[in-house]
């Protein structure tokens, strides 16, 4: 891990704050890992981690259902937002994806993706071996359309967000138990952080430099884990926080936005359906959804509403100071 530090760079944007001009900073927003930035690039792909049926998307322009998985935007969205890159951020993998949109930054995240291969083996998902292929693809599409030039200063001057490794406690060491017979926490939590570190290294080696790596959040207080885990009372579990925060002290200088906890009213369930357990494809057209969204930080039970995204994403971007420039 000795070597992942230097890469943990953090997008510090004091004029954010003070409302200067942030336009032109940052070429691109791309993204990388699980459904929290899965802009639906599982649309296309033999998996029950989708989201592209109503009631996600609600909340998005027109209310359309993208496979974004929440009620609006996601992380790289508001990112693109607030660094005046643009409105949203499609997935590589969209049929209808435009040069404009491709020279901007795409996701080539997928949901259920793990740093683990396991993980993404388990829900299907695209792994990020593959997300690293499609980067490849990327940079040589951009080369035919603007040159390498132009092409490598985009990938190497853009901001290229990395979240994953919830699925991988959750889903992997926890849910599924077999792994936890023949590892324990402190095992499991070293191995995946070997893969963070192989995998930063890997999109620097491809020209990648303003890499932020995210911590993962306390996977206890999920809705659906406080129901699978938490007892009668629906308790946050202690033993899966504490793996997550063993994973982020290992993540070293990793930036842990998704540990906060925006102060919305109802945190301990998901606002469509029951948001005790529905999750795709649990959360669908014939789920009820709550009346006000924004007073939820869960959109369902395992994904944060865009108001707590956006919370997030402010108290992110004014936390930490200029690195990049
Ligand atoms: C692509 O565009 C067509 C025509 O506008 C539309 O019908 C289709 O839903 C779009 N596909 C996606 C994945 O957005
Ligand atoms: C985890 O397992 C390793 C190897 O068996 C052992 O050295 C270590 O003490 C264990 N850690 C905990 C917290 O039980
Ligand atoms: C971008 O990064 C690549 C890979 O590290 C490097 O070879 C290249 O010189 C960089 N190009 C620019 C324009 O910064």
């Amino acid at each position: 891990m000795a070597g992942l530090g230097f890469f943990l760079c953090f997008l510090g944007w004091m004029n954010l704050c003070d409302g200067t001009e942030t336009t032109g900073l940052f070429p691109g927003v791309f993204a990388y890992g699980d459904s929290v930035v899965d802009q639906g690039n599982n649309n296309g792909i033999i998996t029950l981690a989708k989201a592209n049926f109503e009631p996600y998307g609600k909340d998005f322009a027109g209310g359309i259902p993208t496979g974004r998985f929440s009620n609006g935007k996601t992380p790289p969205d508001l990112i693109a937002e607030e660094l005046n890159v643009k409105y949203a951020v499609p997935a590589f993998l969209d049929p209808n994806l435009t040069s404009g949109d491709l020279l901007t930054g795409v996701s080539f995240a997928s949901g259920g993706c793990g740093f683990d291969p396991m993980t993404s083996r388990l829900a299907s998902a695209i792994p990020l071996s593959t997300q690293l292929k499609f980067l490849k693809q990327y940079k040589r599409k951009a080369i035919a359309m603007v040159g390498s030039r132009r092409a490598d200063t985009i990938v190497n001057d853009s901001l290229h967000l990395v979240v994953v490794g919830t699925d991988d406690l959750v889903n992997t060491y926890f849910t599924l138990g077999a792994l936890r017979l023949r590892y324990n926490v402190s095992e499991y939590t070293d191995y995946i952080a070997s893969r963070a570190s192989d995998f930063v290294r890997e999109l620097h080696e491809t020209g990648a430099r303003r890499i932020a790596l995210f911590g993962v959040p306390p996977v206890g207080c999920l809705p659906s884990q406080r129901t699978l885990a938490g007892g009668p009372e629906r308790q946050c579990n202690d033993e899966y926080n504490e793996a997550a925060r063993l994973l982020n002290s290992k993540l070293s200088n990793v930036v842990d936005s998704r540990a906060s906890s925006p102060a919305t009213k109802t945190h301990d369930r998901g606002c469509c359906g029951t948001g005790l357990i529905e999750v795709t494809p649990l959360c669908n057209v014939y789920s009820e959804t709550c009346g006000d969204d924004s007073e939820y930080v869960f959109w369902d039970s395992y994904h944060p509403t865009e108001m707590a995204y956006r919370i997030i994403v402010r108290q992110l971007l004014r936390r930490y100071v200029r690195r990049f420039f």
